[in-house]
């Protein structure tokens, strides 16, 4: 994998569009919650945590949380606002994720293990295969790799931006929603975008990516805010 305008804008960012990330991310965890019944005992890896937003869903939870991102202003955040989690710097590019992970890790499983909104930003499909490879020894024989608000031909930005809004109404965080959308329009974000399309993963794609890596994958609905996005959930193929 290499570091392409996207891994080097997320390499360089330090506020971009906090307060919607959080409101979808704390969104997803209380799907998340309440989907897998999650237990104070899960052990999480969030690889792409950003600033930590699962983890600050979780707090309280004592879920156990680990957490991996390209992003060293973010890890820096991670562990100042979680000393007891387990936060490591990773970089574009999975052989080196691979020595990294297991010096972190050390033959640690986990019950999860999320790609929450970030393989849009990958340079091609075989970075997620090349992930997936890496990460799925980290996957407990009953554990869950969740790979969620995925891109596809179905994906529309007005729908999803109205799905935003609308939240955003209901949260009485109108001022958030109009945060977000100056942003993608004035910001680096607007400028990276026309020159590096988010990247689009279709159903058969990510289903050939677990059966490659000889993981089961279901196709879940509703984890997201966004409605016009995907989520996936794949596992071991002998665990039902
Ligand atoms: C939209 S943010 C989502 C953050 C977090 N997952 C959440 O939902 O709150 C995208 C994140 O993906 C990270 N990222 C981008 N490319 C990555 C890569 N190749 N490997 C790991 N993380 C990456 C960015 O640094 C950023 O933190």
């Amino acid at each position: 994998m290499s570091t392409t305008g996207w891994g080097n804008f997320w390499q360089d960012q330090r506020q971009s569009f906090y307060a919607v990330m959080k409101m979808a991310t704390s969104y997803f965890v209380s799907k998340f919650e309440k989907q897998y019944s999650l237990k104070p005992t899960d052990e999480i890896f969030d690889y792409g945590c950003g600033p930590g937003f699962v983890a600050d869903s979780l707090a309280g939870r004592d879920s156990k949380i680990t957490g991996a991102d390209i992003n060293d202003f973010f890890i820096a955040e991670c562990r100042k606002n979680h000393p007891g989690g387990q936060f490591m710097v990773i970089t574009t590019n999975t052989a080196d994720n691979k020595k990294i992970l297991e010096e972190q890790l050390s033959g640690r499983q986990f019950d999860y293990i999320l790609l929450l909104s970030i393989i849009q930003y990958f340079k091609s499909s075989n970075d997620l295969d090349e992930v997936i490879d890496l990460l799925r020894g980290y996957l407990k024989a009953s554990g869950k790799l969740i790979i969620a608000d995925v891109l596809d031909e179905n994906t529309s930005s007005i729908k999803d931006a109205f799905s935003l809004l609308m939240h955003c109404i209901r949260k009485g965080r109108i001022g958030a929603f109009v945060g977000f959308i100056s942003y993608l329009m004035f910001s680096d974000y607007r400028k990276i975008s026309k020159q590096n399309k988010l990247l689009l993963f279709s159903e058969e794609t990510i289903r050939a990516i677990a059966a490659s890596n000889g993981l089961r994958c279901e196709k879940v609905n509703g984890l997201t805010l966004q409605k016009s996005r995907s989520n996936y959930v794949l596992s071991h193929a002998a665990v039902k």
